[in-house]
């Protein structure tokens, strides 16, 4: 064979041929690559027969990620685990299912999102789900009082404080923290300017103002 032709060499007193020391390394290497794929296919088989899908989570790095949270959501606890970025907005609406808070401009300007945290409205599209761990969250879907329509829930409705209603709920959430206010002056001027945030495309401004006014006789 060609390599049986290469010159002996020595190393540490002891003449090794370089054929022989070559050969050997190859067939550690082999039977370890060998071996090796045989230790690997049978972990794989092992793990997919007989691995708990939890477990299989647990190596999941998105699902090792995430945070468990409670949010106390229209007077219920609800357990759930999120990644550190997830958005107030959606978590109640995607895995809440809670769609009554609208989505509009996601930048904290048109106040389709507002709702109530621990009492105070605040843009849901601005703020992170993991922030809010053990606070108490009301939607619009938690305004109404025993499955009857709130005082602002009404008002809007017999004011006709709305059109295509996109904005509604969040100008709903932010009407009923203002009329209870202890810090904002119950007059017009005062009112329009703490709603300012909210945005109407429809320009129900004056209907929704009438609605607060009203609202306002019955909290
Ligand atoms: S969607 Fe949050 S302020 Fe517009
Ligand atoms: S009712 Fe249409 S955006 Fe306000």
């Amino acid at each position: 064979m060609a390599q049986d032709k290469l010159k002996p060499y020595q190393k540490n007193g002891e003449v090794f041929k370089s054929s022989t020391a070559s050969r050997s390394r190859r067939n550690f290497l082999k039977g370890v690559g060998i071996s090796g794929v045989a230790v690997a296919a049978s972990g794989c088989a092992a793990r997919s027969a007989s691995a708990p899908e939890s477990a299989i989570e647990e190596n999941d790095p998105e699902a090792l990620s995430k945070v468990a949270i409670t949010l106390k959501v229209n007077g219920e606890a609800r357990k759930m685990k999120v990644q550190p970025n997830a958005v107030l907005l959606d978590v109640l609406r995607d895995d809440l299912q809670l769609t009554g808070t609208k989505k509009g401009c996601d930048h904290g300007q048109c106040g389709a999102c507002n709702l109530h945290v621990n009492g105070k409205v605040i843009n849901s599209c601005l703020s992170l789900a993991v922030m809010h761990d053990g606070d108490d969250i009301t939607t619009i879907e938690g305004l109404s009082e025993n499955g009857e329509m709130s005082a602002v829930q009404k008002a809007f409705h017999e004011n006709d404080a709305f059109q295509c209603g996109y904005c509604t709920s969040g100008q709903m959430m932010t009407a009923d923290y203002v009329i209870r206010s202890d810090d904002i002056p119950a007059s017009p001027e005062a009112w329009r300017e703490a709603m300012s945030g909210n945005i109407c495309r429809c320009g129900a401004y004056k209907n929704i103002l009438s609605a607060m006014q009203q609202a306002s006789k019955h909290v």
